[in-house]
């Protein structure tokens, strides 16, 4: 009945989305445990290094999982694909370039291929390639985000009237009311990535995690605009650092230099936040706790399905 649960052979129809480099196994796990597809974010590591939380990740579960590799990001596509192949992992997310050329040989394998996209066009030519899932990702979502600025409420009906393979809506999606509006206007699930920072199995560092629940409407800022590299992260000292730098004028190498992976594990690991830099999404403000992530997918089924009941009513 779900074609998004159908293929990625899931029990709820959630994603959670790749989170390069800080992300571990233990949270992709449970939230495949809970049901869910949980992703593997390769960011820029070394293959040997995503090989390790792959088989970390299969200790942990016998269900489903995926691997999501950002290919401008990731200095190893083709070794970590192979990787894919090679442990028979069922799922892979491409983002952040073109995934056509990758594709085929996935398909191949057997591997379901999820591609993340931020505007029509882009699910247009993922699906002619050989997309099994859309993620449709707009820019209310934590990290870096496509130039085109789209938004998901916009962005899903337009891609919905557009292709046949099953779409996830990502970015603001963090409850069940979040579930309820995405399948309202098209989709067949969410992906998530913001939400899932604040539960017990994501292993970051405290600091980010209470930055993430006292933020308000006005919590999150985009950093990089003015270099052509849009990033939505919780706004802290270091992102004060960076708007600052940005109003005086940097050049994009570097805006790179201060927004490095490094910087990345300074905030989100370390907790040091005028050192490294958070992502964190628009929904960072209605998150208020820290559940487990099975106590948090039995909340947003719950209430997207109460959600759906109630909007059927008003109409
Ligand atoms: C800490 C963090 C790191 C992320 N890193 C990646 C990444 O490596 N690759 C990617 O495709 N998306 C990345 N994202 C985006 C998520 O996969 C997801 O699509 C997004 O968070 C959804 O929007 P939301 O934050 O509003 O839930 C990241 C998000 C977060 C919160």
């Amino acid at each position: 009945m779900n074609k998004l649960i159908d293929i990625l052979n899931i029990q709820l129809p959630i994603i959670q989305g790749g989170m390069g480099n800080i992300s571990n196994a233990r949270l992709a796990a449970a939230v495949s445990n809970a049901g869910g597809l949980g992703t593997i974010g390769a960011g820029t590591m070394q293959p040997e290094e995503v090989e390790k939380i792959i088989l970390e990740t299969k200790q942990l579960t016998n269900k489903p999982f995926a691997v999501n590799v950002a290919l401008s990001v990731s200095p190893y596509t083709k070794e970590i694909l192979g990787m894919i192949i090679k442990h028979a992992v069922q799922a892979v997310s491409l983002s952040a370039g073109n995934p056509a050329p990758f594709i085929p040989k996935l398909k191949e394998h057997g591997v379901k291929v999820i591609c993340v996209v931020a505007s029509p066009k882009q699910a247009v030519k993922a699906e002619k390639a050989g997309a099994d899932v859309i993620v449709a990702e707009g820019y209310e979502a934590a990290g870096i985000n496509s130039n085109l600025e789209t938004t998901t409420f916009t962005l899903i009906p337009q891609i919905a009237s557009k292709v046949t393979v099953p779409i996830a809506a990502a970015g603001g999606i963090g409850d069940g009311k979040g579930l309820a509006a995405a399948l309202a206007l098209g989709a067949s699930g969410v992906q998530m990535g913001t939400r899932l920072i604040a539960t017990k199995e994501a292993p970051f560092h405290e600091e980010y995690k209470n930055t993430l629940l006292s933020a308000d409407d006005q919590g999150t800022v985009i950093v990089g605009r003015s270099v052509g590299r849009v990033r939505r992260v919780l706004k802290t000292p270091y992102s004060d650092y960076l708007l600052e730098k940005e109003a005086i004028g940097i050049t994009l190498e570097d805006f790179n230099g201060l927004t490095t992976e490094e910087h990345h594990k300074l905030g989100a690991l370390q907790g040091k936040l005028d050192r490294g830099f958070i992502n964190g999404g628009q929904i960072s403000s209605i998150i208020s706790d820290i559940p487990s992530v099975e106590d948090l997918f039995v909340c947003i089924m719950k209430d997207a399905k109460e959600e759906l009941m109630r909007a059927s009513n008003l109409i």
